[in-house]
């Protein structure tokens, strides 16, 4: 079959890694993609979010599948699109319809959703401009720190985490007057949740679900856990504190519940949940949903799956998922990413990269943000590559990684060395 896979990232090469594996693939495109994915399918020069030019492009290529990385396509309806068009109606999206994707979309959405099926997470406030004494009454409830999102899509930047009362208020009413734009015209006050994150993927066709291996991806610039947030600097998995009894919690609290709420209120779900959890103390709780694949942490997950990701996704597409396997692979997978300096500030683009074909052979290169650029391959955002790496023990994949983290070079380059610390 003909797949189509959405995004530019290194999630969308890692899966495009994977996919192009299957037996099952006789052509992969990617959209846009990357100079990585462009080693293991056909780029095609269109946004992910450009719905008539992937519908000129699935029909005159024959395209079977169309499986979507990122969540904006999906936020934006690329489900819907396909499912309302004469023409497009029989090809498959991996991925939730519109309704479905507010999961990730709305936070308001999410929490509600969460309290109608008592799955637990923070208590929380949704405010507006129109409740902003309650918003402000409900922070008097809380203790510090205070932690304020907005509603909608703010490319991950939309969450504030204070320390003082009076400072939480000031930025409630800064996020109100439109600092997020209109993500934040609504705003989730939560009760901060004090312990240890995980990622925790599921696929569903909406009736079953299968359980991806954990991972754990490491958010901040700096060296253990410090500095500004990134679009993540690392992943490992698996995760050790996320043991049987752990996981059997989240299966029963948090990944049922779900998968069930979904059916029950007609929400069209067909693709990936990714649970983002905290561990208070032995009991899992929902940080946030997101309606896609994790990235860093798909260039861990993708490692450990080591039946073929093909057969999943038609089970998904075709509603019989529960008659598909998934073989786990029992090795630790991990990954670095390197970044541009100045990331994620201001940095450059265009560095020219080296050691690419210098590499070991322990090295699974995932470019995230590259291009090929009159026959070089350079830098082109902030995170660069994932160098992941199989190991017998974590520090074993770790050493792997570090080593080819060392092999590459450019201009300005940075990574994290303690990728795995704290576990
Ligand atoms: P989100 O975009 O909702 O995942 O939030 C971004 C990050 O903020 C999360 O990965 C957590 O590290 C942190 N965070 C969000 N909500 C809470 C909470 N209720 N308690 C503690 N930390 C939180
Ligand atoms: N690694 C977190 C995310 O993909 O949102």
């Amino acid at each position: 079959m003909n797949i189509l896979l959405l995004g530019s990232g290194g999630r969308e090469h890692a899966i495009a890694w994977k996919i192009a594996q299957s037996p099952k693939v006789d052509s992969l495109f990617i959209a846009p993609g990357n100079a990585g994915t462009a080693q293991v399918g056909t780029n095609v020069n269109i946004k992910a979010d450009d719905f008539e030019s992937i519908k000129s492009f699935a029909l005159e290529n024959q395209v079977n599948m169309v499986v979507v990385g990122p969540e904006d396509p999906l936020v934006k309806g690329v489900y819907d699109f396909f499912k309302n068009d004469e023409a497009l109606k029989n090809i498959p999206v991996i991925g939730p319809s519109k309704a479905g994707a507010q999961l990730e979309g709305s936070k308001d959405f999410a929490k509600a959703f969460m309290q109608r099926h008592h799955i637990p997470t923070a208590r929380y406030k949704s405010i507006t401009a129109e409740n902003l004494e309650e918003g402000y009454a409900f922070l008097d409830t809380l203790h510090a720190p205070y932690v304020l999102k907005a509603d909608g899509l703010a490319a991950g930047k939309g969450v504030l985490i204070v320390d003082s009362l009076d400072e939480a208020k000031k930025e409630l009413g800064d996020m109100l007057q439109g600092m997020f734009g209109d993500a934040s015209k609504t705003v989730v006050i939560e009760e901060f949740l004090d312990g240890i994150e995980c990622s925790v993927f599921v696929v569903t066709d909406g009736k079953d679900y299968k359980i991806l291996p954990v991972a754990k991806d490491y958010k901040r610039i700096g060296e253990g856990n410090t500095g500004l947030n990134t679009g993540g600097m690392g992943a490992v998995s698996p995760v050790s504190f996320a043991d049987h009894d752990f996981m059997q919690k989240v299966e029963d609290r948090i990944i049922r519940p779900t998968v069930e709420g979904l059916r029950e209120e007609n929400l069209d779900y067909k693709g990936f949940i990714f649970f983002g959890l905290i561990n208070v103390k032995g009991d899992p709780m929902v940080i946030e949903y997101n309606c896609r694949m994790g990235d860093p942490e798909t260039e861990v997950v993708m490692l450990r799956i080591q039946s073929d990701l093909v057969d999943l996704l038609e089970g998904i597409a075709q509603g019989n998922l529960a008659s598909r396997v998934l073989v786990k692979d029992p090795r630790y997978a991990v990954t670095v990413m390197l970044v541009s300096g100045g990331y994620p500030e201001a940095y450059e683009k265009g560095k020219i990269i080296s050691g690419l074909d210098q590499v070991s052979s322990d090295n699974i290169l995932f470019h995230a943000g590259t291009k090929l650029e009159q026959g070089e391959v350079v830098t082109n955002g902030g995170r660069v590559i994932a160098v992941s790496s199989y190991g017998t023990t974590q520090d074993e994949a770790l050493a792997h990684s570090y080593a080819g983290a060392q092999a590459l070079d450019f201009e300005k380059k940075y990574f994290r060395r303690d990728i795995g610390f704290d576990l």
